[in-house]
């Protein structure tokens, strides 16, 4: 019996040379070590043994079952740092491959213009003022000198809110930036009503009309007001203002042109273009006749003035409002004003 436990562990470690997987690994156990194997046969006739025999046969029996078992967890070990060391040869991280993109967002071609005006007009001195969409009718028409009633709110016909008991001054959506003009002025002032400090702010934000759409209106679009307030200002100032705002977007070469027009707040009033960059000039169904109107200003009307709590006799002032979506139309060669809030990627991802 000593004979086949000698033969038994010498099979056993002969067939373990040959395994290299855990599957093979699995198999060899059974055959080696399970219940019908060779060594659990030499256990099983035990009993047939002499008493002499049992103590001897028993303690080689007992080795035997140990080396193979000790065999198999060496093996086992083996062939699991193998597997690993190919599976980290085999699926190696690339660090230096490209990530996966992520969609970022970017900044509306609106709020690029937007930022790209603060930084023109904060270069002169402009500090930026915000003011509130929803507006009465006071600030919107009436301290702008347009009465109850007057022709020129016909200009910017809108939206308004009914409220109980306002009589003549209902919540308007504002039509234009110039309110703003008022809040500001009555801000400045109050902090030295007898000697209030000079002004010179631009005020940006979302104006809504009631409009037929085309491709230069919109029913809701951004406009950026500019107000500058102080003793001996003049209308050369504004004409100087604007022209250097022009050439400090769009470039040395930018023509600017003033047409007369009338605004019930400002006086006198212009119309300020810029020269069409789409067709050049030549006129096309953007600009109509070679010009975009771009915006509207003056000097600030005395009453104007006045109901902003400044001294129309020390003080001048010359204001201007423009559309920053035909600024953006200029700068970026679009054609068409709807396409700003239409959410259209195609268009968005091109700035
Ligand atoms: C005004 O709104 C005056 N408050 C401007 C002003 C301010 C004049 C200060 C004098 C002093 P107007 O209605 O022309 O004026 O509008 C000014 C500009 O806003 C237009 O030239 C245009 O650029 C833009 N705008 C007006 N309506 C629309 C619209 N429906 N869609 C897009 N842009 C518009």
């Amino acid at each position: 019996m000593l004979e086949q436990l000698k033969q038994v562990e010498e099979d056993a470690l002969k067939a373990l040379q040959a395994v290299h997987d855990e599957a093979s690994l699995e198999a060899w156990r059974v055959t080696h070590l399970g219940r019908s194997s060779g060594l659990m046969e030499v256990f099983s006739k035990f009993g047939q043994l002499s008493k002499e025999e049992k103590p001897v046969v028993g303690q080689r029996a007992n080795e035997v079952k140990q080396a193979l078992e000790a065999a198999f967890g060496a093996r086992s070990e083996e062939i699991q740092q193998a597997a690993l060391k190919h599976s980290l040869e085999q699926e190696q991280l690339d660090v230096t491959l490209p990530g996966r993109r992520l969609p970022l967002g970017r900044l509306h071609p609106d709020t690029q213009i937007q930022r790209e005006l603060y930084r023109v007009f904060g270069e002169m001195g402009f500090q930026v003022y915000r003011s509130r969409e929803v507006e009465s009718d006071e600030y919107n028409f009436q301290l702008l000198n347009f009465p109850v009633g007057h022709p020129a709110r016909d200009m910017q016909d809108t939206y308004f809110i009914e409220a109980e008991g306002r009589g003549d001054n209902p919540i308007v959506m504002r039509t234009h930036t110039s309110p703003g003009q008022i809040h500001a002025m009555r801000e400045y002032s109050a902090r030295n009503p007898q000697d209030p400090p000079p002004v010179r702010i631009v005020l940006p934000g979302m104006c809504y009309r009631y409009e037929q759409t085309d491709a230069r209106h919109e029913t809701q679009f951004d406009q950026l007001e500019g107000l500058a307030v102080g003793p001996g200002i003049t209308f050369s100032d504004l004409k100087g203002t604007l022209t250097d705002m022009a050439r400090r977007l769009f470039g040395q070469q930018a023509r600017t042109r003033f047409r007369a027009s009338f605004f019930p707040f400002t006086e006198p009033s212009a119309e300020f273009d810029i020269e069409c960059f789409l067709c050049g000039g030549k006129g096309c169904p953007v600009c109509g006749g070679g010009w975009l109107e771009i915006g509207g200003s003056g000097m600030v009307h005395p009453v104007v003035l006045e109901n902003g709590g400044y001294d129309p006799i020390r003080y001048t002032g010359f204001a201007f409002g423009f559309g920053i979506q035909r600024i953006a139309m200029l700068k970026y060669g679009i054609n068409d004003i709807r396409y700003f809030w239409g959410n259209d990627l195609r268009f968005l991802e091109q700035f």
